[in-house]
């Protein structure tokens, strides 16, 4: 470096660029990397001047290292101030996305509900809970033996079309009913007994009212003394809970082979209250279920004393009930899940 001016013009030319250079700088994270470009002590235009005060002529040192450090300042001063104002936009910007308007209507999560099948059940184990019935689980898979056999219905028994069964061997096959629980029930437990089991059935059947897979709920009670008239009070507070109050049932001879005598179970039409409409067919009864007093033979068959006790059994069946509750008129559409239909039904 000859002299002074030849210094000044320096600095200058190097004020000069990094001014013209600010134009370019459009946020705090650009003044930043620039600043940090200039200060670089081995390539900074600034950052690098003290590197080269070793070549400096010594009378001139002292000049030198001063004005190094005003531009040294300047440019500090400049990028503080650059940085500052950049850094206020970017705040604020940033507040006003994050600006949260707490009169603004809240965004609805949808909520599942549970399905009318679930309902249904949920009703029916509650109404009979309150009574003191314990809850039997059966299983999907049982044995001829627990189906049909120990139910009275030996191979060659006729009610056997009743119901279509799917077999799964000689042996096993999908229940047909949640009847096959009664044994099971029976053989484990000496009366008194008590109980509601809900569950899966399946036959080879399918139309608008029938599915190939549905669910019922059994009722077994055995106790001493027991008679049909047990069975119809407990069914009329039953129906009137499910239905409503004014609710009553009529008893029709049926036939089962468990059940002797056996009957069919219809209540007064809660839509029209029996003048006739076109739920009830114009008759003002609904069949809802079937029942009867349990056959001597099957008690004795699981070793309980039919002279001295006695008891009802009774099958809901209930995609039935859930059809007539909520006015369905197809079966599949409660196994569809379509949420049209679901959305309507709540409780
Ligand atoms: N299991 C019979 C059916 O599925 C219903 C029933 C149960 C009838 C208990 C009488 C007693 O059709």
């Amino acid at each position: 470096m000859a002299d002074l001016n030849e210094l000044s013009e320096k600095l200058n030319a190097i004020k000069a660029e990094i001014k013209g250079e600010l134009d370019r700088l459009e946020n705090s994270k650009s003044v930043f990397e620039y600043k940090k470009a200039v200060f670089d002590s081995k390539t900074g235009k600034v950052g690098s001047l003290m590197r080269e005060m070793g070549k400096i002529p010594n009378e001139m040192k002292a000049e030198y290292g001063k004005r190094v450090n005003e531009i040294k300042t300047w440019a500090q001063g400049l990028f503080d101030e650059m940085d500052e104002r950049f850094k206020k936009e970017e705040m604020r910007i940033r507040y006003e996305s994050e600006k949260l308007d707490v009169t603004m209507p809240p965004v609805r999560s949808r909520q599942g509900y549970l399905h009318p099948n679930t309902l249904v059940k949920n009703q029916i184990v509650d109404i009979f809970g309150s009574m003191g019935f314990e809850i039997f689980e059966g299983t999907e898979i049982e044995t001829d033996y627990y189906n049909f056999t120990a139910l009275n219905t030996p191979d060659d028994h006729p009610a056997r079309d009743m119901q279509d069964t799917f077999y799964l061997s000689d042996k096993f096959l999908l229940r047909t009913q949640t009847s096959a629980g009664q044994i099971h029930v029976m053989e484990e437990k000496k009366p008194p007994i008590k109980i509601i089991s809900p569950g899966k059935v399946f036959r080879s059947d399918d139309d608008a009212t029938h599915s190939p897979m549905f669910s019922q709920m059994e009722g077994l009670v055995v106790d001493k003394g027991i008679t049909l008239c047990d069975l119809k009070g407990m069914l009329d507070v039953f129906v009137q809970k499910i239905f409503g109050e004014d609710t009553r049932t009529r008893l029709r001879p049926s036939y089962f082979p468990f059940t002797e005598p056996s009957v069919e179970v219809d209540v007064s039409c809660f839509q029209c209250h029996g003048k006739g409409c076109k739920l009830c067919k114009g008759t003002g009864w609904i069949e809802v279920l079937g029942a009867g007093v349990v056959n001597r033979k099957v008690l004795e068959g699981c070793g309980i004393d039919s002279d001295v006790y006695s008891g009802f059994a009774f099958g809901i069946g209930i995609e039935r009930i859930a059809m007539l509750k909520y006015g369905i008129n197809n079966i599949k559409l409660l196994f569809e899940s379509d949420l049209r239909v679901l959305d309507q039904i709540r409780e």
